[in-house]
């Protein structure tokens, strides 16, 4: 048997050589520890530009768009197909400087205010509490509350937690009646907090560790065990931030530390998101993959304070950043999204599943018309983007037991740098089918992947790809169809081993029984 594996091995190589060097992957079927938490695949929609207005609420009074309580019934489908499993809001930056008690009770006697990180526009507070954990309700996602620790004050947070919780009599749950929802929510995630470091409250660590203590005490669980509080995290490489919140926090008032990290090519010029060099494309992705890097040293850092795994990392934050679409708001941060996205979110999606040790969630920035969007809006018109695409495609891994892989990789080369060509993970469902994920990042080559089991015998492959004639390519309102998954011929399982055909820039998912 082991002479037949190594002549299949031996053909393949040789009908590889065709199309250069080949990427050899080992899936260790026998050595699964951890299951991938459904929450890696979750969202971040913020008060910002046109992703709660217009993007995701019209108000209650539209008449030529379908909604429900004025949610976009065309956005609430798309997100229920992508099986989005929770979302954060109100922010990012605007949720330290959101009251809470302004977004709720009768509209019209709403406080406005003003949305002073973006753009200085007037925030009338019309989508609040109700709107957004009724959305979430509707799309099936658990919502992820973002408080104000910046500008807030505890009593506010351990009040909202009350309003949205508690299911006995108490001024808050009254209030919530009163407001028309008899049942608590029962919301488990809360952050504490927003880039305490910077826009949340320029804070040094060991002053936020406080903090965060002080707030954690008045965060009373009335979901039976289910809180779950997140320490504003880490800017990208900040390891002492994670190093401190580690040593200071007490374990049992912290169940995750966010880390946050996009993927730029320098905050001074961020290049266009359509028309972009193929410079300009290598470093997105090696900044992209740089995210494996991250993930892997703030574990280690977590790893010392806590060998169990019991706090998870939490990378609220992530995606790719780019210059604003032409005559657009600045401050607004809407960006069109190419099969480069779709490359940074594969590759990216790859990096979480096979940390899913640590990493519990994660929430991409952010979920319509704003940076890496999954979902792009022009008055009744919408798109889904490649991005979504490929959110989509992995939503299989969702709950599923991971599949350790190994990787011998072959370079994607651009003039004198290399980075590697190939990313995958995998992980079993609990319907015992497999699925493996693979990434092609160069933009130039086809590359061919041989897929070896280690412990598991399968008979049967079929798949899915994403890919197109261009890395610019995207789609678009005028054609919205443009770039979207079709099925996949170019992977062949013989005698258990698996041979791939991964074209230029392209993401295959495949299922094998
Ligand atoms: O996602 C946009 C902004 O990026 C968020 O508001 C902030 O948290 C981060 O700096």
């Amino acid at each position: 048997m082991r002479k037949v594996h190594l002549l299949l091995i031996a053909v393949l190589f040789s009908s590889a050589m065709a199309y250069g060097q080949q990427a050899v992957i080992t899936l260790h079927g026998d050595e699964s520890k951890y299951s991938i938490n459904k929450n890696i695949y979750g969202h971040f929609a913020e008060h910002l530009g046109h992703c709660i207005y217009d993007g995701i609420y019209i108000g209650d009074t539209n008449k030529l768009i379908p909604n429900t309580e004025g949610v976009r019934n065309d956005v609430i489908a798309a997100l229920k197909k992508l099986k989005v499993p929770v979302i954060r809001w109100p922010g990012g930056c605007f949720a330290d400087t959101y009251h809470w008690k302004d977004g709720v009770g009768p509209k019209k006697d709403r406080p406005a205010m003003v949305n002073k990180w973006w753009g200085g526009v007037t925030e009338d507070n019309s989508f609040g509490t109700h709107d957004f954990l009724n959305m979430c309700e509707r799309v099936g996602a658990d919502p992820y509350l973002t408080c104000n620790v910046g500008s807030g004050t505890v009593q506010d947070v351990s009040q909202w937690i009350e309003y949205v919780n508690f299911a006995g009599k108490s001024p808050m749950s009254d209030w919530r009646r009163a407001n028309g929802r008899d049942k608590p929510w029962q919301v488990k995630y809360f952050g504490v907090g927003n880039e305490a470091w910077g826009c949340g409250g320029s804070m040094t660590p060991e002053y936020y560790a406080n903090e965060y203590r002080k707030y954690a005490t008045f965060m009373t669980d009335y979901t039976n065990g289910g809180l779950y509080r997140i320490a504003s995290g880490a800017n990208a490489d900040d390891y002492h931030w994670t190093e401190v919140l580690m040593r200071d926090i007490p374990h049992d008032m912290l169940e995750g530390i966010a880390l946050h990290y996009y993927s730029i090519i320098d905050w001074g010029g961020k290049g266009p998101a359509v028309n972009f060099t193929r410079e300009q494309y290598f470093t997105i992705l090696k900044n992209a993959l740089r995210m494996e890097e991250l993930v892997t040293r703030h574990s280690t850092v977590m790893d010392k304070y806590d060998p169990e795994k019991k706090v998870g990392l939490v990378v609220d934050e992530w995606g790719g950043w780019y210059d604003v679409e032409p005559g657009t708001n600045p401050a607004f941060l809407f960006q069109q999204n190419t099969m480069r996205d779709a490359m940074i979110a594969g590759v990216t999606l790859n990096i979480f599943n096979n940390h899913c040790d640590r990493v519990r969630m994660a929430n991409l920035a952010q979920m319509v018309n704003v940076l890496q969007a999954v979902i792009l809006t022009d008055k009744e018109k919408i798109i889904l983007t490649p991005t979504y695409h490929v959110m989509e495609m992995y939503n299989v891994h969702q709950g599923a037991e991971q599949i350790p892989v190994t990787v011998s990789n072959i370079n994607y080369v651009q003039g004198k740098d290399t980075l590697p060509a190939i990313s995958a993970s995998a992980s079993k469902d609990k319907n015992g089918v497999t699925h493996l994920s693979l990434v092609n990042i160069d933009p130039d080559k086809t590359n061919m992947v041989v897929v070896r089991f280690s412990g598991t015998v399968y008979r049967k492959v079929s798949g899915r790809i994403l890919a197109s004639s261009s890395v610019q390519d995207h789609n678009s309102f005028d054609d919205p169809d443009k770039v979207k998954p079709v099925s996949f011929a170019g992977a062949e399982l013989r005698d258990n081993v698996l041979q791939v055909k991964l074209p230029p820039a392209s993401v295959v998912v495949l299922a094998l029984n």
